[in-house]
């Protein structure tokens, strides 16, 4: 197939060998004419597809309106971006800090835990968690350290603890711990949801040591676990919350949001950020937003879920996990041979750290009939897993 020449980018990703040149609601379009039901999103990221009207219409407007200013001035769509994300996130939680990624987000969060604790040298983390690759977030990312982890050291002590196991939480958690960081639904680790028992401990844990929890809904957030924020569903309310990906529905955001308790510790120049806050990303954060509350979108996300589940353990597919759509299909035989095959039948899908799980992302306006395809396209696939696929 011919793609465009990659000798000026650095070799840092695999790649699936196609090029995508248009998006159009849930459908993707490759140079060489394939047409691709998106369940992947790109990454988490296509929020509301491609070319959604409201978004089209929001990123028009602010581009002809202003397209850039700082922080250091009053930008009314950027209050307006703070207030449609407060109405979205827990009770309490109403104070916002825009970036521009999930790690930056994460980054800052972390930072408001040490402002909080300055005495204090260690975060906990959960085992299988990702939490993005600069200094901060990478520390507490599962493996980073022995694989691509490229810094002399991290910046605190980090701990690792299994996921669900309230006795290590209980260990692990004391008067050292400044944050406990998880995300309530593990995404790249192939969509392991946390019983919502075990994120109860957690705040439990957290008021008792004074450690601050810092739930990462960078992936599972705005919307795609089916309430706004994944936490709602379990009914806890972190100390921070930081979100990305879907945010600005495919514009570079990222959010930490948190109390106004933990906002008071802040003074001039604790945080900063050139680019976020910037009016475009505010425009569509707040499109994204009011999209979410607006319309029937979190209710088609629970009820595609649930036909996903009913109908798209076939074929290869021996579980599934996950909520919302955030969704992994467990998988009888490694992913890396399912998923060529399902884009030969027009679907696009993505993995997992987990080699068996495939991992569902797709964006919030997914219908019926696109889950059929998938179903379709699983069941077709060969039984044996060494036979071509046809
Ligand atoms: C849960 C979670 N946190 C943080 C990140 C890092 O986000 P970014 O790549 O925008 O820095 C990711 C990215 O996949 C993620 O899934």
């Amino acid at each position: 197939m011919e793609t465009t020449t990659l000798e000026h980018e650095l070799p840092v990703y695999a790649r699936i060998g196609a090029e995508i040149v248009s998006g159009d609601g849930v459908m993707v379009e490759t140079k060489d004419g394939q047409r691709w039901i998106d369940f992947y999103g790109g990454h988490a990221v296509a929020l509301l597809g491609y070319r959604h009207p409201r978004l089209m219409a929001a990123l028009r407007e602010q581009a002809e309106r202003l397209f850039f200013q700082t922080n250091a001035v009053d930008v009314e769509v950027r209050q307006r971006a703070h207030t449609a994300l407060a109405g979205l996130a827990p009770e309490g939680l109403d104070r916002v800090f825009l970036v521009n990624s999930g790690a930056e987000a994460n980054e800052n969060a972390l930072r408001i835990a040490f402002v909080q604790h300055p005495g204090r040298t260690q975060v906990v983390c959960l085992a299988g968690g990702f939490h993005g690759r600069t200094a901060a977030a990478g520390a507490v990312t599962a493996g980073a350290l022995g694989r691509w982890y490229a810094f002399p050291r991290t910046p605190f002590d980090v701990v690792t603890i299994p996921v669900g196991d309230e006795a290590a939480l209980r260990a692990a958690v004391g008067v050292q711990t400044a944050a406990v960081i998880l995300e309530p639904i593990q995404g790249i680790a192939g969509c392991v949801d946390l019983e919502p028992a075990y994120l109860r401990a957690v705040r439990e844990v957290a008021d008792a040591t004074g450690a601050l929890f810092l739930a990462d809904e960078v992936q599972c957030g705005m919307g795609r676990s089916g309430a706004a924020f994944a936490v709602q569903l379990a009914g806890v309310v972190p100390d921070l919350l930081t979100t990305a990906k879907g945010l600005a529905g495919g514009f570079p955001a990222g959010a930490v949001i948190t109390t106004a308790q933990l906002a008071s510790k802040l003074t001039i120049g604790s945080l900063g950020t050139t680019f976020g806050g910037g009016p475009m990303a505010c425009a569509l954060i707040e499109a994204v937003a009011h999209e979410l509350t607006d319309t029937d979108l979190l209710a088609n996300v629970r009820a595609r879920s649930e036909q996903l589940r009913a109908t798209c353990q076939v074929g290869p597919v021996v579980g599934v996990q996950g909520q919302g759509l955030l969704l992994g299909l467990r998988c009888n035989r490694p992913v890396a041979q399912i998923l060529p095959a399902l884009r030969e039948r027009g679907i696009l899908a993505g993995g997992s750290s987990d080699p068996h799980v495939l991992r569902l992302t797709p964006p919030l306006i997914l219908e019926a009939c696109h889950v059929e395809a998938l179903a379709a396209a699983l069941s077709d696939l060969p039984e044996d897993p060494h036979a071509p696929m046809a």
